[in-house]
């Protein structure tokens, strides 16, 4: 009797309490899967503005400004690969490495 009086009372507690975890979780979870916006923007800067305007001015026209590339649900580690992946940035994809794909969208994802 009194376990089930404790359970009756705990159960509710107990999901109150892995709520509260999610909570607290989430947002790091979001950040991990978010890339390193630092590292990010060493790499566009070292390799992305011999053909890209940064909005700081940085870089050449060659091709579109990246600020205004931004899908409007901002760009994901998978969607930039696909773009440096096509032909007109086998130079650019040469000198990335496959974690940096994050780390770009991560910056970029800064000027939304
Ligand atoms: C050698 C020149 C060159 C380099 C280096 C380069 N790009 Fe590009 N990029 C282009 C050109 C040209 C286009 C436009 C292609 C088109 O419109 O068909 C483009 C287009 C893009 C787009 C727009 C795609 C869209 O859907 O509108 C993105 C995003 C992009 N590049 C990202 C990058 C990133 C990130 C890097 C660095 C890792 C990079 N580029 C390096 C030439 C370059």
């Amino acid at each position: 009797m009194f376990l089930r009086d404790a359970r009756e009372r705990l159960a509710p507690r107990c999901g109150a309490a892995v709520l509260a975890l999610s909570a607290l979780l989430l947002p790091l979870h979001a950040s991990a899967g978010g890339g390193d916006p630092d590292n990010g923007e060493s790499v566009v800067r070292n390799v992305c503005v011999t053909c890209h305007k940064l909005p700081d001015g940085t870089g050449n026209a060659v091709g579109p400004p990246l600020a205004d590339t931004i899908p409007a649900d901002g760009w994901s580690a998978e969607a930039v690969e696909e773009n440096v992946n096509l032909p007109h940035h086998a130079s650019a994809k040469a000198q990335v490495s496959q974690p940096d794909y994050a780390d770009i969208a991560a910056y970029l994802n800064q000027f939304r």
